[in-house]
């Protein structure tokens, strides 16, 4: 079921607004939960044999069990649902938004930047994949309302209906899940400075600073208007993070000035060519000894056909171009391709702290650190999520 966001800067709903949220969450848990279910069994039942006569052979990637799926009537009905309570997500919250707009600034005004902690710059070539087109369905894209608040007041509150509840009040729970794993894996590391890219309103940037408190931690996106929302936001929780206005591939950072960079669901809405970069920026400002950790998608190499096609079928139904080919990549080679040496690589699976408890993080950054990896279930936002990780260390 939606959250309630439990921070200041939110923008206030009604009781039928929030009663409007409550049901497409409602609407989207049961397209994610029940009618991807039915999917699967048409899959196994009709769309897969179906193919199997015709090729004499299973469906082998997730470009073929597309193919196997496309008409049949469990394919049709999810697919057609999922794309129109994605729209009702965003148009859930909007209404708000706007009512609310004055009232927002002037809060975000009192906390405005005194301290410098919030940098943008009007000279930035905003990238196209961050303007032209709806991503993810959201109208406006991440610059809805140019510097105003706008979007990422409707983000915050829109990704509260779009997440059912499964990432936590304030949307942290990727941010806590994964810091936590990283300080319980490596508890002699204690990182000093800390990146986040592409942050958008920092919901999972605040995390870093909660788990490492001594350290500076900075977070960049190239949209203005979500790093103000973002700034306020954090000011308005109590905590010190500085929002620059900046391009991942293209960071304005000297080199090795960071002891971790991080991303949380970024490197998917990339071009090949921006994502290289990103990485190879990365390496470029991580010290001697930093880490390089992204939680995002697990890769198409780790999953069945039809497991494979039903993260991509963002790529095709959702505005995310980009999404596929990601999951088409291998995180290793990423990683090798930009500097970091073929050992210095890992990947893992974290059960999201939310759900599973403080304990059960603990035990996957101490136990068999593989389990989950490859597994089907692995990074659908549905019942019992389970985050995928990877990162590398810069020798
Ligand atoms: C899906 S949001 C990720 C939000 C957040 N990190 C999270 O955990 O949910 C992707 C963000 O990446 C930003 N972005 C896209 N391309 C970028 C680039 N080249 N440099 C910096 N930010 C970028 C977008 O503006 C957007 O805020």
């Amino acid at each position: 079921m939606s959250v309630e966001l439990q921070h200041p800067m939110k923008a206030e709903a009604t009781p039928e607004e929030v009663a409007r949220g409550r049901f497409v969450s409602a609407m989207r848990s049961l397209i994610l939960n029940d009618l991807a279910g039915d999917m699967r069994a048409a899959y196994d039942r009709r769309a897969a044999p179906a193919f199997r006569k015709e090729h004499g052979r299973d469906p082998a990637t997730s470009r073929e069990a597309h193919q196997a799926l496309r008409g049949d009537p469990a394919f049709n009905i999810y697919s057609a649902m999922r794309v129109q309570a994605q729209k009702m997500v965003w148009a859930s919250v909007a209404e708000s938004v706007e009512r609310e707009a004055d009232r927002l600034s002037a809060e975000a005004a009192k906390v405005a930047d005194q301290d410098g902690s919030l940098t943008l710059d009007p000279g930035l070539d905003v990238p196209k994949n961050v303007h032209a087109i709806d991503v993810h369905l959201m109208p406006g894209s991440y610059t809805r309302g140019a510097d105003s608040l706008e979007a990422g007041a409707v983000y915050d509150r829109g990704l509260a209906v779009f997440s059912m509840g499964l990432m936590g009040a304030n949307l942290d729970d990727i941010g806590l899940s994964m810091s936590q794993y990283v300080k319980q894996r490596f508890p002699d590391f204690a990182p000093r400075r800390i990146l986040d890219t592409g942050c958008m309103i920092g919901h999972n940037t605040l995390p870093w600073k909660q788990a490492y408190p001594e350290a500076d931690v900075v977070a960049i996106d190239a949209a203005p208007g979500p790093l103000t929302y973002g700034s306020a936001r954090a000011k308005m929780q109590g905590q010190a993070v500085e929002f620059r206005q900046m391009c991942a591939d293209d960071l304005a950072f000297e080199d090795a000035s960071f002891d971790i960079v991080w991303s949380s669901m970024f490197l998917h809405e990339l071009s090949k060519k921006q994502r290289a970069k990103c990485f190879e920026e990365a390496y470029r400002v991580l010290k001697p000894g930093g880490l390089v950790i992204h939680m995002e998608l697990p890769p198409n190499a780790q999953m069945g056909a039809f497991d494979g096609f039903y993260l991509d079928w963002d790529s095709y139904y959702n505005n995310e171009p980009y999404y596929k080919g990601y999951r088409d990549e291998v995180p290793r080679d990423l990683c090798a391709r930009a500097g970091f040496a073929e050992d210095d690589f890992f990947e893992f699976v974290v059960p999201s702290i939310g759900i599973y408890g403080e304990q059960a993080v603990a035990d996957a950054a101490s136990g068999d650190r593989a389990e989950g990896v490859g597994q089907e279930t692995t990074g659908r936002l549905a019942e019992g999520v389970m985050w995928y990780g990877f990162g590398a260390w810069k020798r």
